[in-house]
Order: structure tokens, then sequence, then C-alpha cells
């Protein structure tokens, strides 16, 4: 039977899933029209096209916050804009390209890396500090089987995302995720088997600070292992056109000035918090030439595109395009030892 479409004033309300997974209410006005299924689509379209525009205007408020502070301490306000770049994870990490084809790969193998040089294992406890959108700690979970894993992450909107993965998978009684800072660990001293920091030490503010606060959370003999982004070791001179878009790629990246050294100063930081057998090794060729290989397209990408604020893209693009591999820049697998007394 054929129903009479009826005129309605097109007042839609509905629950829109953001892109960071929040559940909102959205309402989109329009102008007169039929409940027709035709109509129906119209509807949900401009009920989407407004929902995007929503989202973009959050994004370009936060990105002035952004630009509002240059004494870049607020890595969570980046990261309140920032989103992965994966085909399917959402993995934060530009990844350990060695043996990986793959983004998502690249991020997992970093992650395999991070643990296994930690030596994590059966019955461990184990602290995650700055862990994105938690696929490592279910990576952790599913290939090294510790007791427990907690995490700390300084951004909201990514510890609720990881928080809801986890509980997918009901493990929350395993993996406990919560909001706070690496400079100020909330747990008591020698508790943790491993700590560990996959591409997040650059922004604490400061990394010095949180070697203190893992030793102390540290049981002795326990490890704690980063990966780390770095300056290569000497100066290097920054060209007079290169300065307002380097100026743009380190604000947007909210990194302390403070942790702006090279391995061996790194290795000696580690040893005056009191760490012993610290090693720092340069991984920055299985990373950052094969990243570069995979971001310039992904960044042309129409998914990409849709879903990355424009000015975003461009930071990204002038990162990745004014230089080969970021030349000036290390990449490191650091890791070092709580003493046993
Ligand atoms: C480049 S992302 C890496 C995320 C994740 N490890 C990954 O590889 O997907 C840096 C992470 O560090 C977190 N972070 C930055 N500063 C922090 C702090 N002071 N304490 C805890 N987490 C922090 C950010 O929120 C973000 O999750």
């Amino acid at each position: 039977m054929r129903t009479e479409p009826r005129l309605t004033r097109s007042v839609v309300n509905r629950l829109a899933v953001g892109e960071d997974g929040a559940v909102a209410p959205s309402l989109a006005v329009g102008v007169e029209c039929r409940t027709d299924g035709a109509n129906m689509v119209a509807q949900h379209r401009s009920v989407d096209r407004i929902e995007r525009v929503r989202r973009r205007l959050d994004q370009t408020i936060g990105l002035l916050k952004l630009l509002g502070n240059p004494n870049l301490t607020r890595p969570d306000l980046t990261y309140n804009v920032f989103t992965s770049m994966g085909e399917k994870s959402e993995y934060l990490s530009m990844g350990y390209w060695k043996n990986a084809e793959t983004f998502d790969q690249a991020g997992q193998d970093l992650v395999h890396l991070v643990a296994d040089t930690a030596g994590v294992g059966p019955g461990h406890r184990i602290l995650d500090v700055g862990f994105g959108f938690g696929d490592q700690d279910l990576y952790i979970h599913d290939h090294f089987s510790p007791a427990r894993i907690d995490g700390i992450n300084i951004t909201p909107l990514q510890v609720d995302t990881a928080r809801r993965k986890v509980a997918e998978r009901g493990l929350e009684d395993v993996i406990r995720l919560a909001v706070g800072s690496a400079t100020a660990l909330p747990f008591e001293a020698n508790t943790f088997d491993a700590v560990l920091a996959l591409e997040s030490p650059m922004h604490f503010d400061t990394r010095e600070t949180f070697f203190h606060e893992a030793l102390r959370v540290l049981r002795p003999g326990g490890k704690l292992v980063t990966a780390d982004m770095i300056p290569m070791p000497g100066r290097r001179k920054v060209g007079l056109t290169r300065m307002l878009p380097m100026l743009a790629i380190r604000i947007f990246w909210q990194s302390p000035g403070a942790n702006r050294y090279p391995r061996t100063v790194y290795e000696d930081k580690l040893r005056a918090a009191g760490f012993a057998d610290a090693e720092v090794r340069s991984i920055r060729e299985d990373v950052y030439p094969p990243f570069a290989r995979f971001i310039r397209p992904r960044l042309d990408d129409p998914e990409i595109v849709a879903r990355v604020h424009p000015l975003i893209r461009a930071v990204l693009k002038w990162q990745w395009g004014l230089e080969a591999d970021l030349p000036g820049e290390d990449y490191v697998l650091a890791s070092a030892r709580k003493p046993v007394r």
C-alpha cells in the first residue's frame, strides 16, 4: 500500500555520533518538506552537513586555542584535534616499518618492539604513559599477556575512546585507563615491572620529571622503555623561508624546548635520574623515511581530506614536504633499568 506523503516541518532531532565517538544531540531545522523516502534522505544529508560543519568549527576553535599557547606545554590541545592516519587502527605514532607495509602494521610493530624491549610477560604489571586511543594496550594484552596494564593519558577525549574499546572486549579489570600526567603519576612507589612511553615523552613537561616519576613507580629491576623524538646530534641552521612553517609545526606539536637534546644527553639524563643500563639507540631509518613515503600521498586521500581539518593537513604537508625525511630529527628506542639495591 502506498502511503500518502504528509507535509511536516523538518525539525529533526537525532543522536549524532561524532568523530570522537561522543554521542551528542544535533538539531537540523529545515524548510517544509514531505516525509517520503527521498525527503528523509535529504533531511539526513542536511543533518550530516550540519554535523560536519559543527565538527569543523570545533576543530577550528581547538586550533586557535593551540595557537594561543606558544609555550608548547599543552599537547592535550593538539590531540583534541588530531586523529589517526590509520587504515583501520587508530595508532598515532609514526610506526616501525622494518617489516611493515601498512601504517596499521607499522603501528603494531612499534608497540611490539617497545613491549619486547621491556621484557613484558605473563604476570607483569605494566604502566603505559601516553597510550593514545588505546590500540596499543589491547595489542600488548593479546600478545604479551601481562597480569594488568594501567594507562595514563593527558587527553580526556582519547581516554574515553580507549576505555570504550577496552569495555567492548570486556577487559576493564585488566586494562585500566585514566586521565593523568606523566609528570605526576598517580601510583605508589615500586608498583610496576615495566613503564612504557610510546612516542609521547617529547611532549612531557618535562621528560626529565617523567624519568624521576618512572623510577619511583618501577619495582627494583623494572624497566623503562620509550620510543621518542629528539634532535640529531649537532646544530642545524634553519633558512629564513623555513622559519614560519617550522614555527607552526613546533606550535602544533606542543613539545617543550627543554626536551630538545640528542641521544648522549638523553642517556646522561636517565643515569642522572637514577637508572642503570641506560641505552638509547636510533631507529630513525626505520621510522621517518618509510613514514614520509606513507604520509605524503595519504594526506591527499579523499578519506583523510574529508575528516582532517585543512589547517592540520597544511601543517603535516609542510612538515613532510619541507625536507625529505626530517634530517635534523632523530627517533630513538631508549631503555633503562631501576637498580636493585
Ligand atoms: C604521538 S601520541 C602517541 C599515542 C600512542 N602512544 C600511539 O602511538 O598511538 C602522544 C600521546 O601522548 C599523550 N601525552 C602527551 N603529554 C602527556 C602527558 N604529560 N601525560 C600523559 N600523556 C601525555 C597524548 O595525549 C597522546 O596520547
